[in-house]
């Protein structure tokens, strides 16, 4: 039995948009109108119908034996214009928090995963030059209705993610091919996670605050290859390390910032780090891709490939031993407590799912032996959602969803994964059918 630690947190992560339903006032709702931005014109719709009835899911969660959730709130149900909260949108997080409790299930709070309300956008999102107070504004309303029931807080999800997708590579609004504007965004997005943090611990300096970092391994393509090497560092750079940096010692290095001096309250705004873990990716230099700072990414051409997404590619290649490489990094380099914040794949027909889940367990408990402080493991995601650029195409549940029906049927990996978090380990006879340590 390759045992976890007595407490360790197992569940599963969501946010809102791709699972609430309904959702029409944020820059979501206004991209997937727009032709030819979703995968068959496709739109999250009623989505998992949460906002209606996220308790059958919670019931869900139980069957499963999950003791942990990670979910986010909406901004734009909370603040649907700028300066007016709707209570009721509160009442309904409260509520839902409750029965996440009431079933024994810990909650993790994500504040902003990805959406943002109308207003906000169309007054140009992170770049307004009151970007920040608002956030804190919104976010003391959070805390001030949950705050005694959360003690794990996320402040923003992947901000790496929503600047490169948005403004570099265009998959994501604004669309837009402007590294310079992504990278004030990403510097906008630092200085709210920093923003959050403090907010929160003013009402509860017991509470528990990190962001959700999507991580990959970058590797070079062709390893004895100057250029390739120094773009795999670079990327690594970018995309891994600088948000985390910035945040342990306040310094907001090139690109994100040029002052000597370290940036009031940035520094150690990290309780723990949150790992949303995909994959490894390989890395060249190529001068037909100016945009991408001259940046090639793709899956390795021999690696094993999940599902493909609506851009004709792999939505990534499964790589469990980049995991334990990422956690010990991460350990070593700024001695935080970590939990997995997401991690999973595509696998509409569940033939790699219960492999996957067992192999990149099994990575973390090699960590944890090695003295690697891991609390908990979310799984992504529990039921099939809303897959943002790739609509409905990329199915990312434990469970299958249809969603015109709703009707739900869990997928084989749904009982692997129950298993586990029942036995608080992983058994012998799960790594005998589907273990193998790289
Ligand atoms: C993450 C994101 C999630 C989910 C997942 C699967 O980047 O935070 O919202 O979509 O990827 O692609």
């Amino acid at each position: 039995m390759r045992a976890f630690p007595k407490g360790f947190l197992w569940g599963t992560a969501t946010s809102s948009h791709q699972v609430e339903g309904d959702n029409r006032n944020n820059q979501w709702a206004l991209w997937e109108q727009q032709p030819g931005r979703i995968w068959q014109g496709q739109t999250a719709g009623r989505a998992c119908d949460w906002w209606r009835n996220a308790e059958q899911d919670f019931d869900l969660m139980v069957r499963l034996h999950q003791n942990a959730h990670r979910l986010s709130i909406e901004w734009s149900r909370v603040e649907p214009e700028a300066g007016q909260f709707n209570p009721q949108a509160l009442a309904r997080y409260r509520e839902m928090i409750l029965g996440l409790r009431e079933r024994g299930i810990e909650p993790m709070v994500t504040l902003h995963h990805f959406t943002e309300p109308l207003w906000f956008w169309r007054q140009g999102s992170w770049l307004h030059p009151q970007a920040l107070s608002r956030f804190r504004r919104y976010v003391e309303q959070v805390v001030a209705t949950l705050g005694d029931l959360v003690r794990l807080w996320c402040t923003i999800n992947e901000p790496v993610v929503y600047a490169a997708l948005g403004y570099l590579v265009g998959r994501f609004p604004p669309g837009e091919h402007n590294p310079w504007r992504g990278f004030r965004v990403l510097r906008q997005l630092v200085l709210a996670h920093a923003t959050a943090y403090h907010t929160i611990h003013e009402r509860i300096p017991e509470a528990q605050v990190g962001l959700a970092k999507s991580l990959f391994i970058f590797a070079p393509w062709r390893p004895q290859h100057p250029l390739d090497r120094l773009m795999a560092r670079l990327v690594r750079y970018l995309y891994n390390q600088q948000v985390l940096d910035a945040l342990k010692d306040g310094h907001l290095r090139p690109p994100l910032g040029w002052d000597a001096q370290p940036y009031p309250g940035l520094a150690g705004t990290l309780d723990f780090i949150g790992v949303n873990y995909y994959g490894r990716t390989m890395v060249t230099f190529s001068l037909h891709h100016p945009k991408t700072l001259f940046i090639h990414e793709f899956t390795h051409p021999e690696g094993e490939t999940t599902d493909i997404t609506a851009a004709g590619e792999p939505y990534s290649e499964v790589y469990p031993y980049g995991l334990y490489e990422l956690v010990r990094w991460l350990w070593h380099r700024y001695h935080r407590p970590i939990y997995v914040t997401e991690n999973g794949l595509p696998d509409a027909d569940d033939d790699q799912r219960p492999r996957f889940i067992v192999r990149h367990l099994a990575a973390l408990h090699r960590a944890l032996q090695e003295g690697v402080d891991i609390r908990g493991y979310f799984h992504w995601t529990l039921v099939d959602n809303f897959e943002w650029a790739d609509g409905w195409k990329l199915r990312f549940g434990l469970v299958a969803l249809e969603p015109t029906t709703q009707e739900r049927t869990p997928r084989p990996s749904a009982q692997v994964y129950a298993r586990i978090c029942r036995e608080n380990g992983i058994g012998e006879d799960l790594w005998a059918q589907y273990g193998n340590d790289r």
